[in-house]
């Protein structure tokens, strides 16, 4: 496995990189990087990652015959993956939906899955996977970070943690061609998700270009019923109605 993964001292973004590189690399190339120049996070957020301290890297997918519309099935392997080696690590981590992990309330990794779809199917899919390992301070804009040397109290060696974290990733992928096994992922992700049940307080946000941190939301109490076929939020409002959102239609409030 080790030879797939092509380690950068400094690099822009590996998923920026992989991205451009995809045609011309085999399924399960991984880049990665000690320092990224301009690391991306979602919503179009940078993603900061202090020099060395942290994993920063992109795994690139190949996988045959998934369906465009099937294409959350890469973020459950990856999500499930990544909590399974949290869990080698004694640590107990669930799934924000869509694209974070948390111990308890606090982000310990976050994740960009970038497809290219090609008639109507996933062609590839770069996986980029930011683990918070040894950063011990954060920059107080960002809302709730933390890291596994913070939950752990152990350091660990960047690059020889990446093919620990890669295994578990690699093995779910192996299953995806199981529609079985797939079934179980969904289960499995529902079992995992963070705020699975009771009450919780959201924030709904209205549909519109503007970036949802400066949107004016409404606030409302609901719980997770699960993840629809479209990878969307299925929450019950206290009164009882049912509704679904895209990722920037709802904001957990923490
Ligand atoms: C987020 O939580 O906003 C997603 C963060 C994803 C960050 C990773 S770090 C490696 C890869 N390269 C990038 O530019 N972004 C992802």
């Amino acid at each position: 496995m080790a030879d797939s993964i092509h380690w950068f001292d400094s690099i822009d973004s590996t998923n920026t990189r992989l991205l451009a590189d995809k045609d011309s690399l085999p399924d399960r190339s991984v880049y990665a990087a000690l320092f990224q120049t301009a690391g991306r996070g979602q919503k179009g957020n940078r993603w900061e990652s202090r020099s060395g301290e942290n994993l920063t890297f992109s795994i690139l997918l190949k996988p045959e015959g998934i369906l465009a519309r099937e294409q959350f099935i890469l973020s459950q392997v990856v999500a499930l993956g990544l909590l399974d080696f949290l869990r080698s690590e004694q640590v107990k981590a669930t799934i924000k939906w869509p694209n974070d992990i948390y111990v308890a309330d606090k982000k310990i990794c976050g994740t960009l899955i970038e497809p290219t779809l090609s008639e109507g199917r996933l062609s590839s899919a770069v996986a980029g996977i930011g683990l918070n390992l040894n950063q011990k301070d954060f920059d107080p804009s960002l809302p709730n970070p933390t890291s596994l040397s913070l939950v752990t109290r152990r350091s660990y060696d960047v690059k020889e943690t990446l093919p620990r974290v890669l295994e578990p990733i690699f093995a779910r992928c192996d299953k995806l061609y199981s529609p079985y096994a797939r079934n179980g992922y969904d289960a499995e992700y529902m079992e995992h998700l963070y705020r699975r049940g009771g009450w919780h307080a959201f924030e709904e946000l209205p549909v519109s270009v503007v970036p949802t941190e400066h949107r004016n939301g409404t606030r409302i109490e609901a719980r997770i019923l699960g993840i629809d076929t479209d990878a969307r939020l299925l929450l019950e409002h206290r009164n009882g109605t049912i509704h679904t959102y895209g990722f920037k239609e709802i904001k957990y409030i923490l």
